[in-house]
């Protein structure tokens, strides 16, 4: 063990936290209190990113009717979602991919206008914003849920659509609508498993070594 790990129940935290989260989509209302919610955007501020652009800006919703028009865009894009799918349109129509109604907190992260400033790390692997990002969405996933807070990541959006409604610059993009709150209880395993929509793969069908394996 090295000297640097964690105490036992340290390290048992992190696992659980990991292990634990959920993507969430049934809130039970409440609030997050402003210094949870700090405590949350700062953990989120904590992640790694390419070059340290720190490309992630967080738009806090609090006008109703400004929650309303992002649920409505939601909507079309569940719609239009579901007509994709085909055959399997009914069957989406009935999950629940959202809780933008319920949640106490909503909130938009987006990319940052004028990234292309920003070569290091990303000449030939422009997308590492985008990573960078998903880091932060998943610092304040973790956090969220050690403090007993729910969230779900939406990403059923036309991103120009809502990168209008939030006065966004140009270049800028938004990637993520983020529902969190209290929940009653937290899923026991991811919801789109429990509704029977997909099958999670283990580890040891996707861990390969030296070179790419085909089963
Ligand atoms: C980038 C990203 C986008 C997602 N977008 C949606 C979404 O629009 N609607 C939704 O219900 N779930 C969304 N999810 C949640 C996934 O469905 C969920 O993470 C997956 O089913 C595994 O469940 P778990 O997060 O509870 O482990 C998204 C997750 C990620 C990482």
């Amino acid at each position: 063990m090295s000297e640097q790990a964690f105490s036992p129940e340290e390290r048992a935290a992190v696992y659980r936290a990991i292990a634990e989260r959920r993507d969430m989509r049934h809130f039970s209302g409440g609030e997050v209190a402003p210094e949870l919610l700090a405590r949350l955007l700062e953990a989120a501020h904590q992640a790694p990113s390419v070059g340290l652009m720190q490309p992630w800006r967080f738009i806090r919703i609090t006008r109703p009717a400004l929650r309303e028009a992002i649920h409505g865009l939601v909507e079309e894009e569940r719609t239009r979602t579901a007509e994709a799918l085909g055959e399997r349109s009914d069957e989406f129509m009935r999950l629940k991919v959202e809780g933008i109604r319920d949640c106490a907190e909503l909130l938009v992260v987006a990319l940052m206008d004028g990234r292309e400033a920003h070569v290091f790390g990303r000449r030939t692997l422009p997308e590492m914003d985008l990573a960078s990002l998903a880091c932060a969405i998943q610092n304040l996933w973790l956090a969220a849920r050690a403090e007993g807070l729910g969230m779900g990541w939406v990403s059923l959006f036309e991103p120009q659509a809502l990168a209008d409604l939030l006065n966004m610059p140009t270049g800028s993009k938004p990637l993520a609508v983020l529902c969190l709150g209290p929940v009653t209880e937290f899923y026991e395993a991811p919801m789109l498993v429990q509704q029977g929509w997909a099958e999670p793969r283990p580890l040891s069908e996707l861990l390969f070594e030296n070179q790419w394996s085909t089963p």
